[in-house]
C-alpha cells in the first residue's frame, strides 16, 4: 500500500488486512517506516521485532515492525550461522553502522523480511499466510524501495546477497504482488498516484487498485442550479431567516465547484486505466468499528454511487493479495 503522505495508507494497509483475514485466511500486515504506526493505529504498546496475533478481532491477523537492524541480525544468523557473534556486533555498533550509513541495504533488509515471510511454509509445507499487506513507503519512495533488490542484483556478482537479492525482485514482479495506491481527491495525491503508477509500469512491477480515500457524499446533484428563489422557497418551507440566501448560495456554490474539480480528477484517475474502489471519510474517526467498516467496503466494494462524474473506472473487483 502506497500513497502521498498522509492520504491513509496505513488505515486502507490495515482495512484490506481486515477484508482479507475475514475470508478466513491469515494475513500479516507489516509496517517498515519504524514509525509504529500499527501500534498507534491499533492502540497497542510498540510492537516487538516479531508477530503478534491482534487479540481484538475474530480473525487471524497478525501485525509486525520490521526493523532493518533485526532483519540483518536474522540474515547474519542465516547465512554465516552467526548467531551470537551477530548480536556482538550489535554491540560493537556495527549493525546500527551498516543499516544507517547504506540506505540501500536498510531496503533490501526490510523487503527480504516481507519476502521472507510471503513465502514462509509450515511444517506441512503449506504457507503461512494466505496474504501479506505492507504498508509501504510513500509514493515519493515506492519505485526506489521496491526496486532496491533488482539494483543489488545487478550490481552483486555472487554470494548470498545476489541469490537472495534476485528472489525478492522476482517475487515483486510476480503475481503475488500487488501496489495498491491510496490517493484522496485532491491535486497532488493524485499527481504522485499517477507518477507513482508510470513508475511501478516502467520497473514492471504489478500495480493494483487506485482507492480513493476520504471521499464525501454528494451534499447536491451536480446540474443543481442554486438560485435565489428556490433557495427562499426551501427556507421559508422550514420556517427558517430568509437572511440565510446569500451565505447559503455561497457554500452551495463553492460545493458545486468543489464537486467540478472531484469529477475533474476521478477522469485522471480512471484514465490510468486501474481499478479503483472508494472509500468513505469516517466522521467518528478511524477505530476499530471505522477500519471493519472500510474493510466492508474493500472486501466486497458493491455498486459504487451512481451519481458521480465516473468515466470507465472498473467496478472494483475484490482485492488481490496484498
Ligand atoms: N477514511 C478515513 N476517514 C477518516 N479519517 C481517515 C480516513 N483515512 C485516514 N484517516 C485519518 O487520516 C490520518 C492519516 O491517515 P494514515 O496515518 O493512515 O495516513 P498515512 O498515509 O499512513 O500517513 P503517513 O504518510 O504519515 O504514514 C489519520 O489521522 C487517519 O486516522
Ligand atoms: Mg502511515
Amino acid at each position: 500500500m502506497t500513497g502521498k503522505g498522509g492520504v491513509g495508507k496505513t488505515t486502507v494497509a490495515a482495512a484490506l488486512a481486515l477484508a482479507l483475514a475475514h475470508r478466513g485466511q491469515r494475513v500479516l500486515l507489516a509496517e517498515v517506516e519504524g514509525r509504529q504506526g500499527l501500534a498507534q493505529l491499533f492502540e497497542l504498546d510498540p510492537l516487538p521485532y516479531g508477530e503478534r496475533r491482534l487479540g481484538e478481532v475474530d480473525v487471524d491477523l497478525r501485525l509486525l515492525a520490521i526493523d532493518a537492524e533485526e532483519a540483518l541480525l536474522e540474515y547474519l544468523d542465516l547465512f554465516y550461522k552467526m548467531g551470537r557473534a551477530g548480536r556482538v556486533l550489535r554491540k560493537l555498533g556495527a549493525i546500527d553502522f551498516a543499516t544507517t550509513v547504506a540506505p540501500g541495504l536498510r531496503d533490501i533488509l526490510l523487503t527480504g523480511k516481507v519476502k521472507e515471510a510471503t513465502t514462509r511454509t509450515d511444517d506441512r509445507g503449506r504457507r503461512m499466510y494466505g496474504a501479506v499487506v505492507l504498508d509501504a513507503p510513500p509514493t515519493g519512495r515506492i519505485g526506489r524501495f521496491l526496486n532496491v533488490t533488482a539494483e543489488a542484483a545487478r550490481l552483486t556478482k555472487l554470494g548470498p546477497i545476489k541469490t537472495q537479492s534476485e528472489g525478492v525482485a522476482a517475487l515483486l514482479r510476480s503475481p503475488m504482488t500487488s501496489v495498491h495506491v491510496v490517493t484522496l481527491l485532491e491535486e497532488m495525491p493524485v499527481q504522485e498516484a499517477a507518477d507513482a503508477l508510470h513508475e511501478l509500469s516502467g520497473l514492471g512491477i504489478p500495480a493494483g487498485k487506485i482507492i480513493i480515500n476520504c471521499t464525501l457524499p454528494p451534499l447536491l446533484a451536480s446540474t443543481a442550479k442554486v438560485s435565489q428563489a428556490v433557495l427562499k422557497r426551501g427556507l421559508s418551507q422550514l420556517d427558517l431567516p430568509l437572511s440565510l440566501v446569500p451565505g447559503l448560495k455561497k457554500e452551495a456554490e463553492a460545493h458545486l465547484a468543489r464537486r467540478a474539480v472531484e469529477a475533474q480528477l476521478r477522469t485522471e484517475l480512471a484514465a490510468l486505466g486501474r481499478p479503483t474502489v472508494e472509500l468513505p471519510l469516517l466522521g467518528d474517526g478511524v477505530d476499530l468499528t471505522g477500519l471493519q467498516r472500510l474493510a466492508g467496503i474493500l472486501g466486497d466494494p458493491g455498486p459504487q454511487p451512481a451519481d458521480r462524474e465516473h468515466h470507465g473506472s472498473a467496478k472494483a473487483e475484490p482485492p488481490g493479495r496484498g
